[in-house]
Parts: C-alpha cells; sequence; structure tokens
C-alpha cells in the first residue's frame, strides 16, 4: 500500500505514519465541524473519559466539548482524586472503567509511550487517543495546528516555509507538527533555538537547523512559536528567562522578518514575555486563539472517526 494511503489506525497514539490521506481526511471533516456542520447523535449512546494524568486546559476541555457535541456521555476522570492516588495502576483505572462501558479513552500522561503502553490490554472496542504523552506525541495538537494553517494559507503546503521556534527539545507539540508538516509536504522547515533546546537529528530530519532567530524568521510564512517546558527542562538549559526572551522571544520588530502576511501560533499555555510578547500575542497576526477553537473540531473528527469508524 502507498504510504499516503495508510488508513486511519484503531488508536490515535502518534501521526507518525499517519498517511497524507488520512490526515487530510480528518482536516476536511474537521473543517466542516468548524463550520457547524454535524450530527449531535453521531456518539449516541456512546461513553467517552477524558484521563488525564497531567494538567491540561485547552485539550480535555476541547476534548469533553467535542464528544458532547457528538452526542457521547463524557466522564472526566481527575487523577487527583481518584484512586490511583490509592495506588491503582493506569491500566486498572481503564479496565474498571471499561467494565463501565467507557469506550473511548483520552489519555495524558507524562510518561514516554504511556498510551501506547495500555493498547494491547484494553477491549476489542476501545479506542485511544494520545492527549499528549511526556516529549514524544500530541497528535490532536498537530492535527489542529495543520488545520489553522490550512484555512490561513490553503491546502498546498509545498511552496510554505514554517519556523519552529523555541524549547523543542522538550515539545511534544512540535514532534507531532513536525510528522504533520512532512506528511504535508511543507516546502521548508526551520527549527530555531538554543543548541541546548533542540533534540535530537532524526526528530530534525529535513529540517533547517538555526540558533539565530531573526535569521530563521526571515520571509516565513509561520512561525510556531513553543512554550518553554520548564517542568520538563533541567537545572542550566537557559542561562535565564531574560536571555532566552532576548534571544527566541518574539518581538513585533522580530516578526517584520516574516513575510507580510505571515501567521502566528503558540500551542498554550503562554508564557508571555517569555517566547513571545503580548504585542504578538494579541496581534493581528496571531492565529492562537484561531488554535484552540480548531481543537474541539479537530477532536470532533478524530473522536467520530475512531469511535464510528
Ligand atoms: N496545547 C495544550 O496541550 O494545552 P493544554 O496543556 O492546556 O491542554
Amino acid at each position: 500500500m502507498n504510504a499516503s494511503h495508510t488508513p486511519l489506525p484503531r488508536h490515535l497514539l502518534t501521526l507518525d505514519g499517519l498517511g497524507a490521506q488520512a490526515l487530510t481526511a480528518l482536516l476536511v471533516r474537521a473543517q466542516a465541524f468548524a463550520e457547524g456542520h454535524y450530527d449531535r447523535r453521531a456518539l449516541d449512546g456512546v461513553a467517552v473519559c477524558t484521563l488525564f494524568f497531567e494538567p491540561s486546559t485547552r485539550t480535555r476541555m476541547s476534548f469533553s466539548l467535542a464528544a458532547q457535541r457528538l452526542g457521547a456521555d463524557v466522564l472526566n476522570f481527575d487523577a487527583s482524586t481518584s484512586s490511583t492516588r490509592k495506588g491503582e495502576t493506569a491500566l486498572d483505572t481503564v479496565k474498571n472503567l471499561e467494565a463501565m462501558g467507557v469506550r473511548g479513552f483520552v489519555i495524558r500522561h507524562h510518561e514516554d509511550g504511556a498510551v501506547a503502553a495500555l493498547a494491547p490490554h484494553v477491549n476489542h472496542d476501545t479506542v485511544l487517543v494520545n492527549a499528549g504523552d511526556g516529549r514524544s506525541s500530541h497528535p490532536t495538537q498537530g492535527l489542529l495546528d495543520m488545520l489553522t494553517l490550512r484555512q490561513a494559507k490553503g491546502a498546498d503546503f509545498s511552496k510554505l516555509k514554517v519556523a519552529i521556534v523555541g524549547d523543542v527539545k522538550h515539545s511534544r507539540v512540535a514532534r507531532s507538527d513536525l510528522q504533520a508538516l512532512r506528511t504535508l509536504g511543507t516546502g521548508e522547515i526551520r527549527v530555531c533555538g538554543p543548541a541546548s533546546l533542540l533534540p535530537d537529528a532524526d526528530t530534525l530530519q529535513g529540517c533547517v537547523v538555526s540558533h539565530d532567530l531573526d535569521e530563521a524568521l526571515q520571509g516565513v510564512d509561520a512561525a510556531m512559536m513553543l512554550r518553554l517546558q520548564r517542568e520538563r527542562m533541567e537545572e542550566g538549559l537557559i542561562a535565564s528567562l531574560d536571555d532566552y526572551h532576548r534571544d527566541y522571544g518574539l518581538t513585533a520588530a522580530r516578526l517584520k522578518r516574516a513575510a507580510p502576511d505571515a501567521v502566528v501560533m503558540h500551542p498554550g499555555p503562554i508564557n508571555r514575555g517569555v517566547e513571545i510578547t503580548d504585542e504578538v500575542a494579541d496581534g493581528p497576526q496571531s492565529l492562537i486563539l484561531r488554535q484552540v477553537s480548531n481543537g474541539v473540531a479537530v477532536r470532533m473528527a478524530v473522536l467520530e472517526a475512531l469511535l464510528r469508524g
């Protein structure tokens, strides 16, 4: 089978290996949802649980809303008040929720590969969606970022120059974005950050790597800024937040180096005044809140595709 024609897998664990056709089909479906075309009973009688072992605002709320809009019964599992506090494992938690009839699990976990590790043990009709695992993958963020770029720049990514800037090393968003941008045939992918915050060469394959933000922004169509992930960072990777902002913060003056109609994106939550200034984050070229809106539509498309087939 041609790699671009790979079908959607049973679980959405990563965008790695997802072909262009399946990825584009999800974006087209999400666009229809974004325009309000959906069946409020599509997931009638299906129970979906958001199972988050790490904090979240956007991903968790938008998955809940997405499932509700399609008519699913939604359970929001709160790790801090659950029996995981008494030592129950993630797998036992899933098995117990399956016993209550839950079929869809949206899972965020701090360990790389934690969601994939559950997959061999779940019921044959259970589906898992990775809502972010460690530094590895955040597939629905990758999809919503592609939908946002597609709305702004059109479906042909081959002429686009996109810069991903900041803490790429600790970012699951960057990994999913890189996978999706490659799959969609993006013309030029630039990655920019201090050497201490860039990942291994495999992750950066095919990218133009730079440590100079002014250079990396020159003529780009989109600047995808990343959050400085201080919770995943060892001490000493950056000298100070002020130094980081001076060298890698996106300011209005710097943004002038990009194409005049360039768009600015950020997955959130934002460290205002660190990786991006208020003026840019809230400015006319920012699509940050559009990304959040698109998150609901993309997650509806994913839940529908996996739970309805
Ligand atoms: N972008 C993102 O994953 O945000 P949350 O951590 O708030 O879900």
